[in-house]
C-alpha cells in the first residue's frame, strides 16, 4: 500500500459530467491501482453560505449526501476499498480546524482566493468562508493523507495546508503531519454546455443520473456558432465534439470529425448522436443508481462500516496534536 490519497467533494447537487471527468473517474483508477484512497462528502465546506440563505432543511441535506454517495458507487467507486464519510460525521475535524485557526494571524487567511474573490466582488464572505482553508487543512492532515487530487482551483488551499503543517512544526519542533502533495495535473476541467468551465452554479452542467429527458434537453441546448446546414463544422471549436471524444473510442470519434469537416452532418444530428452517445456510456452507472434508490439503508451501511475505524483514528490523532501542543497531556 502506497501513500494515503484523500479528496473531498462539496455536496452541490446531483453529479454532473465534469464531476465524473475531473474527479470520480480518477478515484476509481486509484482505486483499481490498489491505492488507500478516502473520500468524504464536504458538507460543512457547503455551509459557508448559510448566513444568505434562509433554510438549509436537513432532510434535503441528507437527501442531498445519499444521492451523493449512491452516485459515487453507481460510477464505479468500490465502497470496500474506498474509505466514504461524511466530514460532519467526526467533529474531531472541526476540533483541529479551529485550533489550526488559532495558530495564525489574520492576515495569513486574508490571502485565500474564496475569501479574496468575495471581496473583491464586493460581497460581505462569512467567516466561515474565510476560515475554508483551515478546516480544510484539518481535512487533510489528521487523516495523514499524503496525496491530494483536486482541481487547479484548488491548488492553493492545499499551499495552504501545507503552510498550516509548517507552522504547528514550528510551534511544537515536531515534524507530526504529512506535508501533503496536491495532484492536480490529471484533472480535466470539461467545458458546460455554455462553453464555460462547466458548474452546478453555472447551471450549464450535464447530469448524469437525470432523467433521459432532461440529459436530452441539456444537450440540444449546448451552444453552438451559426454554421448552416451542410457547411463544414470545425471539431476544434464545436463544443458537441469535445463531449462526443469523451464518450466515444478514438476510431468512432475521428469518423465523427470527418463527418464534420465534410459538411455531413447538422448540429442538431450531431447533438442526437451525441445524446445516444452519453446514455450508452452511462448506461451500466444509471442502472446500478437506480438499484439503490429503494434501499433506505443502502448509505447508512456504507458509513456504520467506516464509522468505528476513523473514529479511531481520528480521535487518536488529534490527541495527539494537542498533546504536542501540550493541551493534554
Ligand atoms: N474545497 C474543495 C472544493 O471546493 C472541497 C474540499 C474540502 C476538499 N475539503 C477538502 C478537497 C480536502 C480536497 C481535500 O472542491
Amino acid at each position: 500500500m502506497g501513500k494515503r490519497i484523500l479528496t473531498g467533494l462539496k455536496p452541490t447537487g446531483e453529479l454532473h459530467l465534469g464531476n465524473y471527468f475531473g474527479a470520480i473517474q480518477q478515484i476509481v483508477a486509484m482505486q483499481e491501482g490498489g491505492e488507500e484512497v478516502f473520500l468524504f462528502v464536504a458538507d460543512l465546506h457547503a455551509l459557508t453560505g448559510l448566513s444568505d440563505r434562509e433554510v438549509h432543511r436537513r432532510d434535503e441535506q441528507e437527501q442531498l449526501f445519499s444521492t451523493f454517495v449512491r452516485s459515487f458507487t453507481a460510477l464505479g467507486i468500490d465502497p470496500n476499498r474506498v474509505m466514504i464519510y461524511r466530514q460532519s460525521d467526526f467533529p474531531q475535524i472541526t476540533e483541529l480546524a479551529w485550533i489550526f485557526a488559532c495558530m495564525v494571524k489574520m492576515p495569513f487567511l486574508t490571502i485565500g482566493h474564496a475569501y479574496k474573490d468575495a471581496v473583491q466582488k464586493g460581497s460581505e464572505p462569512s467567516v466561515g468562508t474565510f476560515l475554508y482553508p483551515a478546516l480544510m487543512a484539518a481535512d487533510i492532515l489528521l487523516p495523514d493523507a499524503a496525496v491530494v487530487p483536486v482541481g487547479k482551483d484548488q491548488v492553493q488551499h492545499i499551499e495552504i495546508t501545507r503552510e498550516f503543517a509548517r507552522r504547528f512544526h514550528r510551534l511544537t519542533g515536531t515534524d507530526y503531519f504529512t506535508e501533503p502533495e496536491e495532484r492536480a495535473e490529471d484533472q480535466m476541467t470539461v467545458p458546460g454546455i455554455d462553453g464555460e468551465k462547466m458548474s452546478k452554479s453555472y447551471r450549464n452542467t450535464i447530469p448524469i443520473f437525470g432523467s433521459e429527458e432532461v440529459i436530452r434537453q441539456q444537450i440540444q441546448s449546448i451552444k453552438t456558432d451559426s454554421t448552416p446546414a451542410g457547411e463544414p463544422i470545425d471539431p476544434a471549436t464545436c463544443l458537441i465534439c469535445t463531449y462526443l471524444k469523451l464518450m466515444l473510442s478514438e476510431k468512432e470519434y475521428l469518423a465523427r470529425e470527418d463527418q464534420c469537416r465534410s459538411g455531413g452532418v447538422t448540429y442538431k444530428e450531431l447533438k442526437d448522436q451525441l445524446a445516444d452517445a452519453y446514455l450508452a456510456y452511462f448506461a451500466k452507472a444509471r442502472e446500478q443508481y437506480q438499484k439503490t434508490e429503494g434501499d433506505g439503508e443502502y448509505v447508512d451501511r456504507i458509513l456504520e462500516k467506516n464509522r468505528d475505524t476513523l473514529n479511531t483514528l481520528f480521535s487518536d490523532r488529534l490527541h495527539e496534536a494537542k498533546r504536542l501542543l501540550g493541551l493534554v497531556s
